[in-house]
């Protein structure tokens, strides 16, 4: 549950959406499938054995299992992305809380795509709000990491995720019923083949790998954490499947909605921004809806933020030989941080990049390193196998598992990589 409390977040209910509009709807969306089941899939168990069996968080699982150093930039690389990604995540997720106090006071949104849109364009570049409003969620989860409160998270978290995904629902229903949202329909399930080029393959994968949270180490963090008779194989699916359930959700509250307000679906980051304002108001009990559904929003953001901050805060404590306790850590990581988001805030080019590269080339990256370095190099069964770590999982299944990361995933992440690159068309 923590682990799909990380998997679900912004990147379902605002990146999911604004991506998948700005590739074209239906066309993305068969191959973000596809890549949920050809990445997805083998990485999340990947990630999850590793995890479990080291018993270590990024920074000492590849030493503890390869039993040399040769590893180690990997978890470089996944303490650097962990940065990257917050950096931006935070400031999102800034935009989040403005809206719920916005939603509390009831700033009257109207139905007005043009003001709504320029409403959100003023919101952003208000640059002392945005620092502070991304202050607040930075501190929510220096806290819960600084009083180890996880485990009261993840029992909230288990009430909450079921309660937004019944709200999802009531939305999808709401919106649905509005004029011309068919359109938006068959824009989000109708594949046009023509419209799969490999800049929507890129975007798709690197959707998938932020969505699901691999590629950097946190999911590695949680398999030391699981109980020993934990089925691997189980979990991964119902992360996945329950991620996946999320994002889908947010595309037919999304675009339906974009449609039938006149919106053009590849508007960007400040899409749902835009639209979920006005879909509240076409809701009875406005007030009511806007106000759980941004709260939750904030909290999905939250428990995704936590497993982020955990990376670093993870990578800082180790690899200072215990010179740093997990508190001072915290700190550190912290104010990193908070000078990473203000920098985030002041330049959109900097927020872009984060966000772009975060996804298309390091969590890939970070995926390829760790897809090798179990598909290749670590013993498969016995005392450091990592199957093992999973007692419940098939003869079959750890065949087509080990196939997949051994061919399949650095066959597909290389051969996107090269065509972005132009070596072939
Ligand atoms: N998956 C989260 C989301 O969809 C974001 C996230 C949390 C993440 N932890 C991560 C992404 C670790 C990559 C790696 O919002």
């Amino acid at each position: 549950m923590a682990a799909a409390g990380s998997a679900v977040g912004l990147g379902n209910i605002w990146k999911f959406p604004y991506i998948a509009g700005e590739n074209g709807g239906g066309a993305f969306l068969i191959v973000y499938l596809l890549c949920v089941l050809l990445f997805g899939m083998p990485l999340v168990m990947t990630e999850f054995l590793i995890g479990k069996r080291s018993g270590k968080s990024a920074y000492g699982a590849f030493q503890e299992l390869s039993g040399n150093n040769r590893w180690q930039w990997l978890s470089w690389l996944c303490m650097l992305t962990s940065f990257c990604i917050m950096g931006f995540y935070f400031v999102v997720t800034g935009w989040c809380f403005n809206y719920l106090m916005e939603a509390f006071v009831h700033v009257p949104s109207g139905l007005n795509m043009s003001d709504l849109s320029s409403h959100f364009a003023e919101v952003s570049a208000d640059i002392p709000r945005m620092i502070t409003f991304s202050l607040i969620p930075i501190f929510l989860t220096a806290a819960v990491l600084w009083f180890d409160v996880n485990k009261g998270i993840e029992r909230m978290s288990k009430t909450l995720m079921p309660l937004l995904l019944v709200l999802m629902v009531l939305m999808a229903g709401r919106v649905l019923m509005l004029d011309g949202s068919n359109i938006g329909m068959r824009f989000f399930f109708q594949t046009d083949f023509s419209k799969i080029t490999p800049t929507v393959i890129m975007e798709a994968m690197g959707q998938c790998f932020f969505s699901l949270s691999i590629g950097m180490g946190a999911l590695i963090t949680y398999g030391a954490y699981m109980p020993k008779g934990q089925n691997v194989t189980r979990t991964s699916i119902e992360v996945i499947v329950l991620d996946t359930m999320v994002a889908l959700l947010a595309g037919l509250i999304i675009f339906p909605a974009v449609f039938a307000f006149g919106m053009d679906p590849a508007e960007g980051p400040q899409l749902v921004f835009v639209v979920l304002p006005a879909i509240f108001e076409q809701m009875s009990f406005s007030w009511f809806f806007s106000v759980l559904f941004f709260s939750l929003l904030c909290i999905a953001a939250i428990t995704s933020t936590i497993s982020l901050m955990e990376v670093a805060v993870a990578f800082v404590c180790e690899a200072s030989h215990g010179k740093l306790n997990r508190k001072k850590s915290v700190l550190i990581v912290a104010a990193l941080v908070v000078v990473l988001a203000v920098f985030n805030v002041l330049s959109i080019t900097m927020f872009n990049i984060s966000d772009e590269v975060t996804a298309c080339i390091m969590m890939p990256v970070g995926a390829l390193g760790m897809a090798v370095f179990v598909g290749w190099f670590l013993p498969r069964n016995g005392e450091k196998g990592v199957l093992d770590a999973d007692k419940g999982i098939k003869r079959w299944a750890q065949k087509t598992y080990i196939a997949a990361l051994r061919w399949l995933v650095p066959a597909a992440i290389l051969l996107i990589f090269l065509n972005r690159l132009g070596v072939f068309r």
